[in-house]
């Protein structure tokens, strides 16, 4: 274990567009915080910093869809993200807002040294217009052909299909996402940062200097960049939402959002600072301090080349020491979609699954997407909580407690003579604080997960071999010494649970009246709880999760499925004219179900009876796996009484009943919507 340090650990600032969903937990907030709960236990001095994206097109284009303000779409989602970070157990040392006056302060200032010290480029160019919406069209205004991978639904100023972040005037057959037209160009003056000027600082910085300890997916997605070749980027952008822009000429102009979003971490730390009587400054400018932004895998050209860059130009500030990227996790085989729904969203588990904020933790680091894209399924999510939370680390709790109370009413036992097993498992279990450790200090999160898991199969392995329930019939010395034992891997379970099942820690911590610990003591200490220390009653840290409850959520996705295919239901093409005597030679009426039988071996027919009102007439209909037949008798319909007869399964069917499709894609009958309408009226 290194020696303690200073540590500036940012997380990406979510947009406020949405509630936060696991895919951004395991991508980011889940492993950060793991690494900064790891972080303070080993003793090292932390500035954790988070804070809401509230600039940006997709907020602007949310409002105007819900005709209300930026500021009030921003305001909703800032509060409601912020929240459910506390209740998740996220702990920032400061959460902070890109609208608040100091980043916007902050902003202004980075800004203003960068162009006093000459390093934007200014310049009118043509950017991409709407005549109609009497508007520029900047990043996500714009929707076109991605230039890279061909994907027609490339945002301006990025895809996200392949990740290439570009100038909209890069895309191809460029529509606007205002109006549907296609945008003129018209002059514009912008700044620009040459980005192709920190070209070889970045080369030596991260292609050199970083080969090693970068995951491969971020570094090979930073090479694939710099041998793209590096060209300015625009770091302004017409539009009215954002920070002015802090220059003559600025004028109706604001800093692009991803110019001034990063730069949020540092507001933030000042606003952290500034609450702590600290000073901000070391936390990014002592070149000590250990910088390490974590992100998901669309936001690494921002965090590796392009903030990294405006550091450098800035000049007093640190660069990142690692940027551990993660890819992305799925759900149940589909990406993750806020339009579409598909989503399990953090507020709606934390109803749905109350105190259980660490199975979810613990499910996303287990199964986290470190190196490539995962798939998050609500069987797996049940089967490693029953399977290993219950059954394993919970399990191993519960016997420990209950029988120290039962045997020792909650005294820690006297050990005696320790044997080989004993003080085999002793010396495995001071063995782990350092394999979790580098794991964690490389940012294995999974790897680290399981070998927490690891030391608690040890402590449920050591207890079912010594079966101390049998050999206190026999042995009460030896049973003394087992349940120390035991007890003593059980406060190992509670330090160094914490950084992944902080709330299980904290209850464990309680039961075993086990407070004052750190990461080192598990491998350091001689002794964890001490002959004669009183712990509590046994109470369950995890509980089975049923199938019912794993069908809800499943159900709950199924219905997003469904309203999404209703909503994408493609209008079929008209179809060739006919004339109006074509027309005529439909007869179609209004007619009365009588009666309706299922047709023997025929698993889509049903046999009706219909009053036409010209007559009562059979018809077989191709309905019944949407309707059961006792469920239509006297269901008015509309019938076409002129089709030529024809014999369908040995039965003859004379006419057709006319039916569409419900959003859902069931079956509905198209009929009168008033009983007083008789049968046999002709509908025309
Ligand atoms: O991708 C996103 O959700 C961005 N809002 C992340 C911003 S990270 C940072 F730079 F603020
Ligand atoms: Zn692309």
């Amino acid at each position: 274990m290194s020696k303690p340090k200073r540590y500036t650990i940012t997380t990406a600032l979510p947009y406020t567009n949405g509630p936060i969903h696991i895919g951004h937990l395991a991508g980011v907030y889940v492993p950060a915080d793991i690494y900064v709960r790891y972080l303070r236990l080993t003793g090292n001095d932390v500035a954790f910093i988070g804070g809401s994206d509230e600039h940006g097109v997709p907020i602007t284009i949310k409002a105007k869809n819900e005709g209300v303000s930026p500021q009030d779409i921003v305001d909703k989602y800032h509060a409601i993200i912020k929240q459910s970070f506390v209740d998740f157990g996220i702990t920032y040392d400061n959460y902070s807002r890109t609208t608040a006056p100091i980043h916007h302060e902050t902003a202004s200032e980075f800004f203003t040294t960068l162009y006093n010290k000459g390093e934007f480029i200014e310049e009118s160019t043509e950017q991409l217009y709407d005549a109609e919406a009497n508007q520029f069209l900047a990043d996500r205004f714009v929707v076109g052909t991605c230039p890279k991978c061909g994907n027609e639904e490339s945002y301006g100023d990025q895809c996200e299909n392949c990740g290439t972040s570009h100038n909209a005037t890069d895309l191809i057959n460029p529509k606007s996402a205002l109006t549907g037209n296609v945008p003129t160009l018209k002059q514009t003056k912008h700044w620009f940062l040459p980005l192709d000027k920190h070209e070889a600082f970045l080369k030596e910085w991260i292609l050199e200097g970083h080969k090693k300890d970068w995951k491969p997916n971020v570094y090979g997605q930073v090479k694939s960049w710099i041998d793209d070749g590096l060209r300015p980027r625009a770091v302004t952008r017409d539009l009215d939402w954002g920070i002015p822009v802090p220059a003559e000429g600025g004028e109706g102009k604001v800093l692009y959002v991803w110019f001034d979003a990063p730069i949020g971490y540092i507001s933030s730390t000042k606003e952290w600072a500034a609450r702590e009587g600290k000073d901000w400054e070391p936390y990014w400018k002592d070149k000590d301090t250990k910088l390490v932004h974590f992100i998901g895998k669309d936001n690494i050209v921002f965090h590796c080349i392009i903030f990294p860059s405006m550091l450098k130009a800035e000049g007093s500030y640190i660069l990142p020491e690692n940027v551990p990227a993660n890819e992305f996790l799925n759900l149940e085989g589909n990406k993750l979609s806020t339009s579409k729904n598909w989503a399990v969203w953090l507020p709606e588990y934390l109803k749905d699954f109350p105190g259980q904020q660490d199975v979810l933790r613990y499910v996303l680091t287990a199964n986290a997407p470190e190196t490539k894209d995962n798939d998050f399924t609500w069987k797996d999510f049940q089967a490693r909580n029953n399977n290993e939370l219950v059954a394993i680390f919970g399990n191993f709790i519960n016997r420990v407690v209950v029988l120290t109370n039962k045997y020792y009413e909650g005294l820690v036992p006297n050990p005696g003579a320790f044997s080989q097993e004993d003080l085999d498992a002793l010396a495995a279990v001071k063995a782990y604080p350092d394999v979790i450790a580098s794991s964690i200090e490389r940012y294995r999160f999974r790897e680290a997960s399981q070998e927490l898991m690891n030391l608690a199969r040890l402590g449920n392995k050591y207890l079912a071999d010594a079966e101390p329930w049998k050999v206190i019939k026999v042995d009460a010395e030896r049973t003394k010494t087992i349940m120390y034992v035991a007890l003593q891997i059980a406060s190992a379970l509670a330090t160094l649970s914490e950084p992944f099942l902080p709330f299980t820690s904290e209850k464990l911590k309680g039961i075993l009246a086990y407070t004052k610990n750190s990461w080192n003591d598990v491998s350091e200490k001689e002794v964890l709880l001490p002959a004669g220390h009183e712990i509590g009653k046994a109470e369950l840290l995890f509980s089975k999760i049923e199938d019912t409850t794993i069908q809800a959520q499943l159900d709950k996705l199924e219905a997003s499925k469904k309203a999404n295919e209703a909503a994408n239901k493609v209008v079929e093409p008209q179809k060739d004219t006919i004339t109006f005597e074509d027309f005529t030679k439909l007869d179609i009426r209004v007619g009365t179900i009588l009666e309706a039988e299922k047709m023997p071996k025929a698993k889509k027919l049903l046999v009706l009876k219909v009053d036409t009102g010209i007559d009562v007439r059979t018809i077989v209909s191709g309905i019944a796996e949407s309707f059961k037949a006792e469920d239509i008798i006297g269901k008015r319909v509309t019938v076409l009484v002129n089709l030529a007869p024809r014999a369908l399964r040995g039965v003859e069917s004379e006419g057709m009943i006319l039916m569409t499709e419900s959003a859902d894609g069931k079956l509905v009958f198209v009929n009168p919507d008033t009983a007083d309408v008789a049968n046999g009226l002709q509908i025309s």
